[in-house]
């Protein structure tokens, strides 16, 4: 059991069925795993690096193959695509042949330390390739403010997020939410993207916004590179992104970081997110680290019986059963887990990790589940919900 982790819960039964959830996913001549073969038959960029985290968990040499994964589809200039295509596209994502053209959260680096940490030190091809995807990003995708911005809502993981609901139109509110209407905005998202002549996504006409959690993820892998290789100059674009996001995203009102709107959105970038609290993986500000991490561990706002809730319980646009709307996400318990322990959060990191632990054993390994319930939405299984294996 990894310190913080969960003791309540039958690890061993856990790790198989983590292993079982991923061997079935595993594509042994791309070397990586599906997040689920029906639905997403593909590689994403951070599923495949929290997948790398599991193997790892689970002492198995695969967690190097699927980290090498995500980099085979960079590109020269250091990009790398949110997604690799196994077949056709499924729907449009820019010019690119064979990746998409947007990125996603560059959990890359904390795979990379965390496969360190368990002697699968990953090779410098990879080494290099963390180090080039942040370079990418800090040279071509940084605002005057020191932030990093985003022209896609997919780039952030959190695709129908209720923070890009001003996006769809001023007033856009749960009632008018259906996933596969909002999916269909792509064609959108996508008409209005601006490239590098190589075909990379940099700017867009409607959508661009510097988020609270995309943020703290390339600043906290700006810190997991800094400690693997030593370059002392991570470290201080990391403490430096950190900064700037303290003083640009802080809200002080809600004790969380918020979103900053740079072409189109408005006041749902404010909308209190699980994501909105990553900030305490990077922020050296005891202060705003406590306050958020206060906010985990209360039931009106975060914590529910079954993990945790990606919108605070007590606003109106929480809706615990759908996407990416209120349910929890196992990445992101991962997450926050990571950032309970770096502030000494033991108990609260225990507690997450059980209410983890359970919550995807309860949802049969779902991609997203019902945090009050813990029934199971989504794909089932979805292979990041292996992440359970990582707390026993
Ligand atoms: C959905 C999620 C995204 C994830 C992908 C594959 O699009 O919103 O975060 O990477 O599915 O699991």
């Amino acid at each position: 059991m990894e310190d913080g982790g969960t003791d309540t819960t039958d690890g061993r039964v856990i790790r198989a069925r983590a292993r079982e959830v991923l061997d079935g996913a595993w594509d042994d001549a791309r070397g990586y795993c599906y997040p689920n073969r029906d639905v997403y038959p593909h590689l994403w960029l951070w599923d495949s690096c929290f997948h790398a985290i599991c193997w790892a968990a689970l002492d198995d040499e695969r967690a190097v193959t699927e980290l090498e994964a995500v980099f085979a589809g960079q590109l020269p200039d250091g990009f790398v695509p949110h997604m690799r295509y196994a077949g056709p596209p499924p729907t449009d994502l820019g010019p690119l042949s064979g990746v998409s053209s947007i990125t996603q959260p560059p959990v890359y680096a904390h795979a990379a330390k965390v496969l360190a940490e368990h002697g699968m030190a990953p090779g410098a091809p990879v080494v290099d390739g963390v180090a080039a995807g942040l370079g990418q990003l800090w040279r071509d995708r940084r605002i005057g403010l020191d932030l990093l911005y985003l022209v896609h809502p997919w780039e952030g993981g959190n695709d129908h997020s209720p923070r890009w609901d001003d996006w769809v139109r001023p007033g856009y509110g749960p009632a008018d939410y259906h996933q596969r209407a909002r999916s269909a905005l792509n064609a959108g998202w996508v008409a209005s993207l601006r490239y590098t002549p190589r075909g990379v996504a940099n700017w867009s006409t409607s959508f661009v916004v510097a988020p609270a959690g995309f943020n703290a993820i390339a600043a906290h892998a700006a810190a997991e590179l800094a400690d693997l290789t030593g370059d002392g100059v991570w470290a201080e674009r990391s403490a430096a992104l950190a900064d700037a996001m303290d003083h640009h995203l802080w809200d002080d009102h809600q004790g969380q970081w918020v979103d900053l709107p740079l072409v189109g959105g408005g006041g749902s970038c404010r909308i209190p997110t699980a994501d909105g609290l990553l900030g305490v993986l990077v922020t050296r500000d005891e202060g705003k680290a406590r306050r958020a991490l206060a906010q985990l561990a209360d039931g009106e706002r975060f914590a529910a019986p079954f993990g945790v809730r990606y919108i605070a319980a007590d606003h109106p646009s929480y809706h615990p059963g759908q996407y990416w709307r209120g349910p929890a996400w196992p990445q992101l318990q991962y997450l926050l887990w990571v950032a309970c322990r770096r502030w000494g959060a033991d108990d609260l990191a225990r507690e997450v990790a059980r209410r983890g632990v359970s919550g995807a054993e309860t949802s049969g390994w779902a991609e997203y589940w019902n945090p009050e319930t813990g029934q199971g939405l989504g794909a089932r299984p979805q292979t990041w919900a292996a992440l359970a294996a990582v707390f026993c």
